[in-house]
């Protein structure tokens, strides 16, 4: 355990181990150091695809694949299972649908700027929660996708120099502008998104 980082060394418990592809892991820090060797090679991946679809189902599930594939069995595949975030799992398949529908249609109709575009597809992938894990991640870049491949916009500066995933004031205002966004208040995610 190290001092900037609190809960590296916490065992993960076995549902959280459920379709890990190593056996030999055993705590957070060293989970988190596979599944971020996995996100470069997926994010090289990224780069590499010209004009990719991004706002289909197949590219919201490849590139979750691409991203996780190497350290979960069930990276790419929908969630099957309740959880105290997201959608019903049978809701899952048409809320993602209905998303990617309108995210086409507000380019079409630049009903946003890109980088508010980009903020509210985030908040609404990771409301609609479609893998067991990963989602956060994974919506960030799916918004960077997005920005990169149909909207030649730059990314978001999510992180903004801190590390989100872990316990911070960026990550207190990420979760909590989520939060005001959940009640249809999107002015404190686009300060966030550098709107
Ligand atoms: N109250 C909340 N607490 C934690 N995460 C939340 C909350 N509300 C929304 N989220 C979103 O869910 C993500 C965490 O889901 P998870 O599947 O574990 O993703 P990841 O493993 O990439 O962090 C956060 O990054 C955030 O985008
Ligand atoms: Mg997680």
């Amino acid at each position: 355990m190290t001092k900037d980082e609190p809960d590296g060394a916490m065992p993960l418990d076995p549902d959280e181990k459920e379709g890990l592809r190593f056996a030999h892991i055993t705590t957070r820090g060293e989970l988190d150091q596979l599944e971020q060797a996995n996100i470069v090679e997926g994010l090289q991946w990224l780069k590499k695809q010209k004009k990719p679809d991004v706002l289909t189902e197949g590219f919201t599930l490849e590139l979750h694949k691409r991203l996780f594939g190497q350290v979960w069995k069930w990276a790419g595949s929908f969630r099957k299972t309740e959880k105290n975030i997201g959608v019903d799992p049978i809701q899952m398949a048409i809320q993602l649908r209905q998303l990617l529908d309108n995210a086409r249609h507000w380019i079409e109709h630049e009903t946003y700027s890109p980088v508010e575009l980009a903020a509210r597809f985030h908040h609404k992938l990771v409301l609609i929660h479609p893998f067991p894990n990963g989602n956060g991640r994974h919506a960030r870049i799916m918004a960077d996708a997005i920005l990169a491949k149909r909207l030649d916009a730059p990314a978001i500066d999510w992180a903004g120099g801190y590390k989100l995933e872990s316990m911070n004031e960026r990550r207190d205002q990420y979760i909590s502008a989520l939060r005001a966004a959940d009640k249809h208040d999107f002015s404190k995610l686009l300060i966030f998104v550098g709107a």
